[in-house]
């Protein structure tokens, strides 16, 4: 099969960070606003610089069925919306205490608590309200798939499940493979098959196509978390932009804490392996997202 290199591939995500950052500006503007503050708020975590991989797989799984660009942006606008939001809210003293994301001071510290909780709320009702749209789709039951689809991901049985099982993991100090793997697809995992199947949906796509997407995002969703929680260990916050080396010291269940980084890295390269397995279906349209399995984790961010 054809593929990409990952300098391409790097040099492409870069680029469409760039384009989706425009696009969140545009669609967050300060001006008019009554409640200037909570923009401002809203704004700093958008568009600080993030990678925006969810939006750019939501760009890739569209370009497989021939779904309009420009859709297919305020898609992944929605799903960085709700990404931001969990990040904001992750941060928070109840939650990890983090005092530096995306190499800034995180929402609460360069604000205030109560501001970051409303902007955490605000960017998730917000990105219903761009999903909701009739620029998002034209067609009114695929908008409410879409609307549908990301409420789950974000929800009880997605990423606030999941976020809710991490933090209960931490007192309970009982680590076992399944429930990791539970907790993280939840946690991250979620979202990354709302960007994969998001093209899907709005390229009406067959059952079989879906599938195969579903199984690609639930490898690389886990994947990805496996790569975070191996970071968190050998990388440093100068580097990642956010703190380093507290999972273990908070009691987090991670793959690492169970496998050890040998073993993480092993089951990391083999859900890389199977994601891109399941993009055979697509033959060469698919080369970008095959590259994008072998970012997740081989990334140094
Ligand atoms: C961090 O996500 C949170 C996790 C789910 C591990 P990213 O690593 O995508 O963070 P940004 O968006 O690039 O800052
Ligand atoms: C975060 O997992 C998952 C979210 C839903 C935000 P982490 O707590 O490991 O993410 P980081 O390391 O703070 O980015
Ligand atoms: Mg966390
Ligand atoms: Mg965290
Ligand atoms: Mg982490």
């Amino acid at each position: 099969m054809a593929s990409i290199s990952q300098l391409e591939f790097e040099q492409r995500l870069i680029a469409f960070a760039g384009t989706i950052g425009t696009h969140l500006d545009r669609l967050l503007a300060v001006a008019g606003s009554r409640a200037p503050r909570l923009i401002e708020a809203m704004r700093y975590a958008l568009l600080a610089p993030g990678k925006r991989m969810r939006p750019f797989i939501v760009a890739e799984s569209a370009r497989l069925f021939d779904v309009d660009a420009g859709q297919a942006l305020h898609v992944g606008a929605a799903l960085e919306c709700v990404h931001c939001y969990s990040l904001i809210h992750d941060d928070l003293p109840a939650m990890d205490d983090d005092d530096l994301r995306r190499g800034r001071p995180s929402l609460h510290k360069a604000f205030d608590e109560a501001t970051a909780i409303l902007a955490g709320d605000a960017l998730l009702t917000f990105a219903f309200e761009i999903l909701g749209s009739v620029d998002t789709h034209r067609d009114a039951s695929v908008r409410g798939e879409l609307v549908a689809d990301l409420a789950k991901a974000a929800g009880k049985d997605g990423m606030a499940g999941g976020q809710m099982l991490d933090l209960a993991a931490e007192s309970e100090n009982v680590a076992d493979i399944d429930r990791i793997i539970t907790l993280q697809a939840m946690k991250t995992g979620a979202l990354f098959r709302f960007a994969c199947l998001s093209g899907a949906i709005m390229g009406k796509a067959a059952e079989r196509e879906r599938s195969a997407l579903a199984f690609y995002a639930d490898r690389i969703g886990l994947a990805f978390q496996v790569a975070d929680d191996i970071l968190d260990v050998e990388s440093s916050s100068a580097a990642l932009g956010k703190s380093t080396g507290k999972d273990k010291a908070a009691g987090k269940a991670t793959f690492v804490d169970l496998l050890g980084l040998t073993g993480a890295k092993a089951e990391a390269r083999k859900l890389v392996g199977e994601a891109q397995d399941a993009l055979a279906l697509f033959g060469s349209r698919a080369v970008v997202l095959a590259a994008a399995a072998d970012y997740v984790v081989g990334r140094r961010k």
